[in-house]
């Protein structure tokens, strides 16, 4: 999958309109044909491609895209999931080369990976500004697909001045406007990251998006009605978790919130299968872990926060809302 989105199997077949045969993709990618040929099979085997035997010109077999490629794994695709694809293709994977020895040293695998010290994998630590943006547009992808759902879990229609902490290439600040269009969401990241957020994914028309840079475990967090912290809390222990809470709830206006947005685990951890494999990643890549309902609300409590609800979503994210 990962080699057919980088190779442009699925963008090609889309743009097309039209069935190709293994030689015709071939030779539009610049790949060899025994190659291609094998991919196509396998795409096929995946459910990613169709193929259909055609009688003409001897017994050959033409590739088309499936509903679900053409929908997540084409470019142009308001859903895509391309960016993140290549994200998991030229980082991710070559972290979960490790696994054994994550497993076995219980630390993530940055320094054997890419040789650089595994300080804090989403700050200092992009190979390059290129893995950076991969990583931010990846980030966004998602909530194309989900991110409606973690915002309407809960009526937030009553906080009106937001942060979204670590809130990268603000894909989840924009579905937060549009649904609540009373709101102002400040995205609070890394300098570095604040500024390719500005240059490359959200637009000055965008008016109701703002933008405050710093690091949260170091700098101060300004006074808001609601934070967002979604994907951040799985990347961090439980002290430092607790630390970054703890200044939240400091910064935090009476009667307002935080809202988590993580994939949760069930209470016995038997499940979801795709948050367990998560939790693996985080692993091989972070100083975090996935979390169950009940250890999110501990955290929460730990800080200060009461009253809290949880909302599952149905699909790949959750929703956890805690009261000051
Ligand atoms: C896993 S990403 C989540 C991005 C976004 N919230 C989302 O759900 O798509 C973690 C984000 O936290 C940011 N981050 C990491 N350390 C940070 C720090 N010390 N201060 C501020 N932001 C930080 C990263 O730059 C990145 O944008």
């Amino acid at each position: 999958m990962f080699t057919a989105c980088e190779l442009g199997v699925f963008d090609l077949l889309l743009e097309s309109g039209k069935p190709l045969s293994s030689d015709a993709i071939a030779a539009c990618l610049g790949a060899s044909t025994m190659g291609m040929e094998r991919l196509l099979d396998a795409c096929v085997g995946l459910k990613l491609l169709a193929a259909e035997m055609t009688l003409e010109g001897g017994k050959e077999a033409l590739y088309r895209n499936t509903e679900i490629s053409n929908i997540y794994l084409t470019k142009s695709s308001p859903k895509s999931q391309y960016h993140i694809m290549m994200y998991y293709s030229n980082t991710v994977y070559l972290c979960w080369q490790y696994l054994a020895d994550a497993v076995r040293e219980g630390r993530n695998q940055y320094e054997r990976a890419f040789g650089i010290s595994p300080k804090d994998p989403f700050g200092a630590m992009y190979r390059s500004d290129e893995e950076m943006l991969k990583f931010m547009a990846g980030q966004n992808s998602v909530w194309s697909i989900c991110g409606r759902d973690v915002l309407a879990a809960f009526d937030l229609s009553p906080f009106t001045q937001i942060y979204d902490l670590g809130g990268g290439g603000g894909a989840l600040a924009r579905e937060c406007v549009s649904l609540y269009p009373n709101s102002t969401v400040t995205i609070y990241d890394l300098p570095k990251v604040v500024q390719v957020a500005k240059e490359q994914f959200v637009s000055p028309e965008e008016r109701q998006i703002a933008f405050h840079e710093g690091d949260f475990f170091n700098d101060s967090i300004p006074e808001a009605e609601l934070y967002i912290l979604s994907k951040i809390l799985h990347d961090w222990d439980d002290d430092k978790c607790k630390q970054l809470l703890a200044k939240v709830y400091k910064a935090c206006k009476p009667g307002g919130g935080v809202l988590l947005v993580e994939s949760l685990l069930n209470e016995d951890k038997s499940g979801p299968v795709e948050t367990q494999l998560y939790s693996m990643n985080m692993l091989v890549q972070t100083e975090g872990k996935e979390r169950t309902a009940a250890e999110y609300s501990k955290l929460l409590e730990a800080a200060g926060f009461g009253v809290i609800r949880v909302r599952r979503t149905g699909k790949l994210y959750d929703a956890v809302l805690g009261r000051k």
